[in-house]
């Protein structure tokens, strides 16, 4: 059992975490000088440093001892042996592949798997070059100017992230839109400024029966149909990212026009697959190409660097000792970059859909806690909102900070600005500020309770040289390797999500209520009042 084979290292972390827990950062930084040296790492165009993190030298040591007993070195050669470590839906799990694919040496079908792979990239760079070009054309001949990506969760967040985070990389002379809900808000305002004759939409649904993508497909072939008056136009207008080839045919979306995508990539992993063509139709090919090579050299670094080097074992690591050992509940994202505002959103699927879990791999109930509540925006804007919370509410809230060395939209005197808020605002928490220094900074007596800050916030500093394709690459593998290790370090399936089923079973039941027809005898007393105010 794995949980016998790590129970040892929990022990003594637990133990360690006894005597530590109350220690303050103050202490911690005083009593070793080379904190900073000791406790960063760099990988590419990212510098960690998590010296602001609540750990001795001999917490990391027994960290590294739990990776050991969790063995996630040998999780890493099952996940790319393909060995099918997402047991719950008998799947293997080969995101990797779609930017690495000579990590599958192992891997029966390795070579077979990077062809396709190659191909896939292939049949996206001809589109996106007929798009970009003029060659592929609307119905009535009109270049097209709109993309419109029609997809939820994995199939829209990670696009949507990187479209955004990549504003400075943006093709000239074409819009990429994203709706994912199924709120006719979301939609309607769109269509009513969108030209038929030269808007694309992208259905991109991993299996093609979500029901918030279908809906707004029906609806935009609809709208076309409407509007051009030509059953045809379909062929012209709608492409479909799926593995689920045969539901994109039935909904008219013909096989040429499918770019597939296999079930070894999970939804929340997908962005690296034909999920990424609303990507490379908005930045260009090569740039997309770019970001793949950035997750390949953070890939390269997960699979050889040693334990004690490694960026994504790390980070894991630092979220087990919060999240376990010290009782954080929570966990603040805040990207330093307008550019970065949807980052929180994208890794709340990452992570919460991932690890949000409390059942262990052999089906019992988890002996610890695992995934914390994620959250996050960019900064400067949360320091006017929530970080009071953070400075003075008394919980322990782990943060991450994602600084830019370079800006991508320079403003005379603007980064300088935001650069010294974000250094600030993590050393602020983690020192806080005492009622000796609050009071020789000339506070009076009566308010020194409200203007002491207790500090100890722990936190992580992720430094980018610049946000390129490349450098967000190695960002977003980053967290992904991170999340595997999570898994193996809690025991815990980290790419299935059944917990999202039973709201989907109960909508459908829910449905023909509203529609007036009769309701199912056993509805709770609360929907069932609903419903009738409803109606
Ligand atoms: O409901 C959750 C989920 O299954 C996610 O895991 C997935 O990314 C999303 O729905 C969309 O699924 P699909 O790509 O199949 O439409």
């Amino acid at each position: 059992m794995p949980d016998s084979n790590t129970r040892s290292a929990w022990q003594k972390l637990f133990a360690h975490a006894a005597q530590q827990r109350e220690r303050h950062l103050r202490e911690l930084f005083a009593e070793h000088p080379r904190r900073f040296e000791d406790f960063s790492l760099k990988s590419g165009d990212i510098l960690m440093d998590f010296s602001k993190q609540r750990i001795t030298p001999t917490t990391l040591d027994l960290l590294h001892e739990l990776a050991v007993a969790a063995d996630v070195t040998g999780w890493q050669r099952r996940m790319l042996a393909g060995e099918a470590i997402n047991h719950t839906e008998n799947r293997a799990v080969l995101h990797m592949a779609l930017r690495t694919p000579e990590s599958l040496a192992t891997h029966p079908d390795g070579p077979a798997i990077a062809k396709e792979v190659a191909q896939g990239l292939a049949r996206i760079a001809a589109f996106c070059s007929a798009i970009h070009t003029g060659a592929w054309r609307g119905h009535t001949g009109e270049r097209i100017t709109d993309v419109v990506n029609l997809g939820i969760g994995g199939s829209d967040l990670g696009p949507r992230m990187v479209v955004r985070a990549l504003a400075a990389h943006q093709q000239p002379d074409l819009h990429v839109h994203f709706v994912s809900n199924m709120d006719g808000a979301d939609l309607a305002p769109l269509l009513a400024r969108l030209n038929h004759r030269s808007t694309l939409f992208i259905v991109a649904s991993k299996t093609f029966g979500t029901q918030e993508t279908l809906a707004n497909a029906r609806t935009a072939r609809a709208w076309l149909l409407a509007q051009s008056h030509d059953p045809t136009a379909v062929h012209k207008h709608f492409v479909a990212v799926s593995s689920n080839v045969e539901a994109a045919a039935a909904f008219g979306i013909p096989a040429a026009n499918v770019f597939q995508f296999r079930d070894w990539v999970g939804g929340r992993f997908s962005l690296w697959s034909s999920v990424g063509l609303a990507i490379a139709l908005a930045i260009g090919f090569h740039h997309f190409e770019a970001l793949l090579a950035g997750a390949r050299r953070m890939d390269l670094h997960f699979l050889e660097a040693p334990a004690r080097q490694n960026l994504p074992l790390t980070l894991a690591l630092l979220d087990i000792w919060n999240i376990n050992c010290i009782g954080a509940a929570s966990h603040g994202i805040f990207p330093y970059s307008q550019s970065l505002e949807l980052f929180p959103a994208y890794l709340q699927q990452l992570e919460m859909e991932s690890t949000g879990k409390s059942v262990d791999r052999q089906g019992a109930p988890m002996e610890r806690k695992s995934c914390p509540i994620l959250w996050g925006s960019p900064g400067t804007n949360g320091q006017h909102s929530f970080f009071q919370l953070l400075h003075q509410g008394g919980q322990p809230i782990p943060c991450d900070f994602i600084l830019l060395k370079h800006a991508d939209f320079p403003l005379p005197g603007h980064h300088a600005q935001l650069l010294a808020n974000g250094l600030a605002q993590s050393a602020a928490l983690a020192f806080g500020q005492t009622a000796a220094e609050a009071r020789a900074a000339g506070i009076p007596e009566a308010l020194l309770p409200y203007r002491t800050f207790p500090g100890n916030q722990p936190s992580t500093t992720l430094l980018l040289e610049r946000l390129t394709p490349q450098s967000l690459g190695q960002l977003l593998a980053l967290y992904e390797h991170k999340v595997f290790c999570q898994g193996v370090l809690w025991n815990v399936n980290a790419f299935d999500q059944w917990g999202v089923e039973l709201g989907k079973q109960m909508a459908n039941t829910l449905l023909p209520c509203l529609a007036g027809e009769s309701c199912p005898a056993h509805l709770d007393a609360s929907t069932r009042g609903l419903l009738q105010a409803l109606q």
